[in-house]
């Protein structure tokens, strides 16, 4: 049954399949836009504060359900608790609707990829590029579809072969790569200033959403608060350390996201003067920095960029990978159909769900929920709305209603809870009270 769910092998385990997940677009296109966009320092400050309580609880706290349980997200809540079977499929609501929009801009990647292979990386660089892109009908859809076609493949096939052992090789390489981008990007004229706002929190900038914005990208980051976690978490082995484990993701996920600030904020400013409008590219803002410091290292940047889109679109395949294999799994453990024909299924539901947000930025603009594209609206409610309500559940279920403690004995089965006091504040108290403050106050924002 496990082996046709296609997880990931024991061997490598746990933690290479938990942060296969959770490297990817979010860390290297959605950190740096949101924190460009949200005040560079106090953005900064705010996300890692919220890493180290949060973020940490609530993977230790997920990780745990599942290796608990010994079961993926839907069965996982309602075994411990029938009451709570309906969080398990709540959770489940956001990798669907994630999926196809992560596509959409695995698209861009494919895209950009094959525009440096074909020596077109200059282009890339011109102003308006990326919007004649987007802007398109067509292409973008075609991209679209090369990308979920790839997705699908693997986990038609399984993430065993070879997917593993590939991005074991690619994800280090990618880290070296976006240091060596960061300090090229941080060197150019003009750039020390996009590093101050980046490094320097500047507190007349804080809002709600700035903590929401953050939020909802940690939940993003490291694929939490929608079951991945917990399914696997149903992975680990109980002599692993889980602690020590969910630590380890949380360095390396931050630490991807903290480069990929580094090699595209200060471009920004070396690039554009550092005007406002710049930093509010929002969606589009690696697509459009990038290939202009790629351009600015001449034909050795150019080839670079190539490497740099090769890699990207691993560090993109193996998180893809993961949210297509938990939607798979939740339509074959509940209606038990045939693996491909529930990956066909999957597939082109996920292209028709992916129009919209794809044709978004063209045929569509004139469709604005409110005042968002349609990518960034879908986005939104996963990440600003979903998320947050879902991390909020989960709080109030393993502190008040399996109690903390039984999240905490599964922790010490392996080793000593070192963090323990830290957990068992933040889920009791702290996170149910921040997620509604916030929720609150930026929904009140949003409609106001
Ligand atoms: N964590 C991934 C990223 O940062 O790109 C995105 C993601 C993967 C979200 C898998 C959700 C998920 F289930």
């Amino acid at each position: 049954m496990e082996q046709k769910r296609g997880k990931f092998s024991g061997k490598i385990g746990f933690i290479f399949a938990a942060a296969g997940s959770a490297v990817g677009l979010g860390n290297i296109w959605r950190f740096p836009y949101l924190a460009a966009k949200y005040g560079g320092g106090i953005f900064l400050l705010v996300y890692l504060i919220l890493v180290v309580t949060f973020g940490f609880a609530l993977m230790v706290a997920e990780v745990a359900i599942g290796r608990k349980t010994q079961l993926s997200a839907v069965g996982a809540f309602g075994k411990l608790n029938q009451k709570f079977s309906f969080l398990g499929y709540l959770a489940s609501v956001v990798p669907m609707i994630i999926f196809p929009y992560y596509c959409v801009i695995g698209g861009w990647v494919v895209k950009y990829l094959s525009v440096y292979v074909s020596g077109q990386g200059l282009a890339a660089a011109q102003d308006g590029f990326f919007e004649g892109f987007i802007g398109k009908p067509v292409e973008p859809i075609l991209f679209l579809a090369v990308y979920v076609g790839i997705t699908a493949l693997i986990v038609f096939l399984g993430v065993q072969n070879g997917v593993e052992k590939a991005s074991k090789i690619m994800m280090p390489v990618l880290a070296v790569l976006a240091l060596g981008v960061a300090v090229y990007s941080v060197t150019r004229p003009g750039a020390l200033d996009g590093v101050k706002y980046y490094l320097i929190p500047d507190f007349s900038r804080f809002s709600p959403m700035t903590v929401l914005a953050a939020m909802g990208q940690l939940f993003y980051s490291m694929s939490l608060a929608m079951g991945i976690m917990v399914t696997y978490g149903s992975y680990m082995k109980k002599e692993d350390d889980l602690e020590k484990s969910v630590k380890q993701i949380e360095l390396f996920d931050t630490g991807m996201a903290f480069v990929a600030g580094m090699m595209i904020v200060p471009a920004v400013f070396a690039f554009s003067g550092g005007d406002e409008a710049a930093l509010n590219k929002g969606a589009g803002l690696m697509f459009v920095t990038l290939p202009k410091v790629f351009a600015d290292a001449g034909t050795l940047g150019l080839i670079f960029g190539g490497v740099f889109f090769v890699l990207v679109l691993f560090a993109a395949l193996t998180s893809s990978v993961s949210l297509m294999e938990t939607v798979v799994s939740i339509f074959q453990d509940k209606f038990h159909w045939s693996r491909k024909f529930t990956c066909t299924l999957v597939m082109v539901g996920c292209l028709l769900l992916a129009l919209p947000s794809s044709l978004g930025y063209g045929l569509l603009s004139w469709i604005a929920p409110l005042g968002f594209s349609l990518l960034d609206f879908f986005d939104f409610i996963s990440n600003s709305v979903l998320m947050p309500i879902v991390a909020f559940l989960t709080c109030i279920f393993v502190g008040y209603i399996v109690k903390t403690k039984a999240v905490e004995d599964e922790v010490k089965l392996s080793s000593p809870f070192k963090r323990e006091k830290l957990f068992t504040v933040v889920i009791k108290y702290l996170a149910p009270v921040c997620i509604v403050l916030i929720l609150v106050t930026s929904v009140l924002d949003a409609l106001g």
